[in-house]
């Protein structure tokens, strides 16, 4: 294990941690974070959770580094996706396994599509907290201090249940290690194996309206992976054929939290935020002045930030500058969620004015936060067409600049849920009130997801053979 517990005392390791310690985001103006009513039960949730085993090692999170700078050069292709928000509720392996399994279906259809590998990242164990445009809801004129996730404080819509409770984040913690401890399980114990998952693709491309068309892509790969097995590469000589390397992401919104579980790495005597491997900072919380990009500065773990249409040039050079002063690949990727009308205006200037800086980050697609809509019913729903729009805007407006893209970004979940319209089994505004089970944004279900990642794939193999 090479990372231990320290007290939170500051550490000149590097220019970017200079003046810095896990605490020094407290000084700095701060959105989205929760006021809690009881300050000593806080403190004593904190003093418990800087004693607790950290979750994840900072090697893993330096080797998570690598595959993103890999990705910045278009040598790997990066899949992060998981539900909006995680709840307790929801604690069960089912869910777990199932999310997991699609991630990985969807991982070969685009490995065949992207002809690199590629990155496997959860938004999952510790994708709690939310961040909120209204810090209040009304219903009935009722109103009561917004849900915020399950480790701030609960969603029925009760004062009681409203109110910030710090021993959330406790459970939050044991759940997150539950969920880990799962998916490292799954990942290295044979869950994973290719041929299986693959097998696993094939149901899902004979249940779909679409069966034909990506039965094409199916084959092939069930072709190569043939090939590969006459060829003698099984799991006996080649252990990536059974096993994968899957790596863990929320936003670091929650900062009592996040500081708690920051440590010192006992190898390279740097600071990394032991929650999960890569933390991002959300499009409400990216002030180059606040706490949150203060507190995310310090620590060492490959980090995203989000890019929305309210992103400013300058405000994106100075990121890049306070989060990165040494230019390390990998350690930033950004993670643009634009809207499906918005991005091919939107994008080009700001990814023309980090290569202008001459700065090396790595670039995703969220097609999910820029195409959320409300309908007739007020339910908060976003159209497959509209997420498929946004992946190609994204696509053509790298393929312009001759630059790589680097991966997608997705909410989804591997369940059967009816929160996003369209898809080939066409859910109508209809049907979503069937299984409308998301805590936040609504999510790609199974075959959804599935679905967009045979179309991203499609459209990989279509471009990679025009530029050929
Ligand atoms: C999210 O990823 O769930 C989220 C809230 O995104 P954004 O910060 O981009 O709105
Ligand atoms: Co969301």
């Amino acid at each position: 294990m090479s990372a231990t517990l320290t007290s939170p005392v500051s550490r000149f390791s590097s220019d970017s941690t200079r003046n810095w310690t896990p605490d020094s985001w407290r000084s700095y103006p701060i959105r989205q974070v929760p006021e809690y009513p009881d300050r000593s039960a806080l403190e004593a949730v904190e003093g418990r959770l800087y004693r607790y085993p950290p979750l994840v090692f900072a090697g893993e999170a330096r080797r998570l580094q690598q595959q993103l700078a890999k990705a910045s050069r278009g040598e790997a292709f990066v899949l992060q996706g998981g539900p909006c928000a995680e709840s307790f509720g929801e604690f069960t392996a089912d869910i777990v396994r199932d999310t997991f399994r699609v991630l990985l279906q969807m991982a070969v259809v685009l490995t065949f599509g992207a002809k690199v590998p590629v990155v496997k990242i959860g938004r999952m164990a510790g994708q709690f907290a939310k961040p909120r445009s209204s810090d209040t809801e009304t219903i009935d004129g009722v109103t009561l201090p917004s849900y915020r996730g399950d480790i701030i404080n609960g969603p029925a819509f009760t004062a009681e249940d409203r109110v910030p409770d710090p021993v959330r984040m406790e459970t939050g913690y044991f759940q997150s290690a539950g969920v880990l401890n799962l998916l490292r399980a799954f990942a290295g114990g044979g869950y994973a194996n290719l041929h299986q998952v693959h097998r696993w693709n094939l149901g899902f491309v004979a249940q779909s309206p679409l069966a034909e068309r990506y039965s094409v892509l199916a084959n092939r790969i069930d072709e190569t992976l043939s090939f590969m097995k006459a060829c003698g590469l099984n799991d006996q000589v080649t252990p990536q054929i059974s096993e994968t390397e899957f790596y863990t992401s929320h936003e670091a919104l929650l900062l009592p939290y996040e500081q708690a579980l920051t440590r010192v790495d006992s190898t390279s005597g740097e600071w990394y935020d032991c929650s999960a491997h890569f933390l991002w900072i959300g499009d409400r919380t990216r002030q180059p002045d606040g706490a949150h990009v203060e507190f995310l500065r310090g620590v060492r773990n490959p980090i995203g930030i989000k890019v929305g249409p309210t992103t400013q040039i300058e405000d994106l050079e100075r990121l890049l500058e306070i989060l990165n002063p040494t230019d390390e690949a990998g350690r930033i990727t950004l993670i643009s969620r634009m809207g499906a009308d918005k991005i091919r205006d939107a994008l080009p200037p700001l990814l023309r004015a980090v290569r202008a800086t001459g700065r090396t980050v790595t670039w995703l697609t969220d097609p999910m936060h820029g195409n959320t809509i409300s309908t007739a019913a007020r339910i908060k729903t976003r159209s497959f067409g509209a997420i498929l729009e946004e992946v190609r805007g994204f696509f053509d407006v790298f393929a312009a600049e001759g630059i790589a893209p680097g991966g997608v970004h997705m909410e989804m979940t591997g369940q059967d849920v009816t929160e996003c319209v369209g898809g080939a089994h066409g859910l109508t505004e209809n049907d979503l009130v069937n299984r409308y089970e998301t805590f936040c944004d609504p999510r790609l279900n199974a075959a959804q997801s599935l679905e967009l990642a045979f179309l991203i794939s499609e459209e990989l193999t279509r471009r990679s053979s025009v530029q050929a």
